[in-house]
């Protein structure tokens, strides 16, 4: 049986933000920038190297930036071509062009599975993507993770979220899933029979945590249509998720990657420093500067 291609994708980006004020007063954090590229660019950048050939990213009143990020800038590209800086000129044009998106409105932040809920006439009767907009994966080398993830859905016909395992005593912080004890693993994918809201650490029924990559099948917009408030009296997309293990498989993918949680201050600053040592340009000097603070501090 073949399957249905995944072609599109949703970015919610329509969240507070309330881990990184006052940064996010009157930015959305999806545009803070690592090193100096928007951390949106490198998931909009993650879904093109994916395959994914539509983009809807779910905003908010506050996201102008964003949706003015993506597009063309006449002005400053005249502004470029007339100090004779070709190189920046395309580099902003290829940002205008990197994908086809599109953009709506969350209108109250009423939790992930709300603002998933808010593509459903864009996505229509089709599988598709979720990448959280504050969720950066790195694989140097190897698959992007939202590949990695499609490859998993064209192979097991089913909707697959992204996992990786997480310490013991930070399973209250994420969804966490129950792998089916009957179905052997195949390779890094497991079926699933459970998922869980933020666990505490007695309850939870393994250390694998969703993060950030998913690929649904389109029945869970019936899921969430109807479903209520869960975890922090937020509508949950692990929620939804859970009540589609009933009707369908569902499986996790343990994807390969170092991933940035780039919401959080301290996962800002991982991913500040380790993008910054990746670039040939500043590693000598920030390996210094990392390496004199150290010896003092
Ligand atoms: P988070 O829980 O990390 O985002 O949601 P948040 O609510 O902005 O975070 P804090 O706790 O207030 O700092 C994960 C992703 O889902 C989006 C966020 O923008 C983020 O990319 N989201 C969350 C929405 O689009 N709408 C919502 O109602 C909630």
């Amino acid at each position: 049986m073949s399957v249905q291609k995944v072609r599109k994708a949703v970015i919610p980006a329509a969240g507070l933000g309330t881990r990184f004020l006052p940064a996010t007063k009157a930015m959305p954090k999806e545009m803070l920038p690592i090193v100096d590229t928007p951390t949106v660019q490198y998931i909009v950048e993650e879904a093109v190297e994916s395959g994914i050939e539509e983009i809807l990213v779910i905003t908010n009143s506050n996201k102008h930036c964003m949706e003015n990020h993506f597009d063309k800038d006449y002005e400053l590209e005249a502004r470029l071509t007339e100090s004779g800086k070709t190189a920046q000129v395309k580099m902003i044009n290829d940002i205008a062009n990197l994908a086809n998106i599109y953009y709506v409105r969350q209108k109250e932040p009423k939790g992930l599975g709300h603002a998933v809920l808010c593509a459903k006439s864009f996505i229509g009767n089709e599988p598709f993507a979720v990448l959280l907009g504050d969720d950066v994966v790195v694989n140097k080398g190897g698959k992007p993770a939202l590949k990695q993830l499609i490859n998993a859905y064209e192979r097991h016909k089913a909707s697959v979220v992204g996992v990786q395992t997480v310490p013991k005593d930070q399973v209250n912080k994420y969804g966490i899933v129950a792998p089916n004890k009957n179905v052997a693993a195949d390779g890094r994918a497991v079926k699933l029979d459970n998922l869980i809201e933020k666990p505490n650490k007695e309850e939870a029924p393994s250390r694998m945590a969703v993060l950030g990559r998913y690929v649904l099948t389109p029945e869970i917009f019936e899921l969430l249509e109807d479903q209520g408030a869960g975890a922090g009296g937020e509508i949950q997309l692990t929620d939804a998720i859970c009540r589609l293990i009933d009707t369908q498989a569902v499986y996790a993918y343990d994807f390969e990657g170092i991933r940035y949680d780039v919401g959080d201050k301290f996962g800002f600053i991982k991913a500040t420093v380790d993008f910054a040592l990746d670039r040939p340009e500043l590693r000598g000097q920030v390996m210094e500067y990392i390496q004199s603070i150290a010896k003092s501090k």
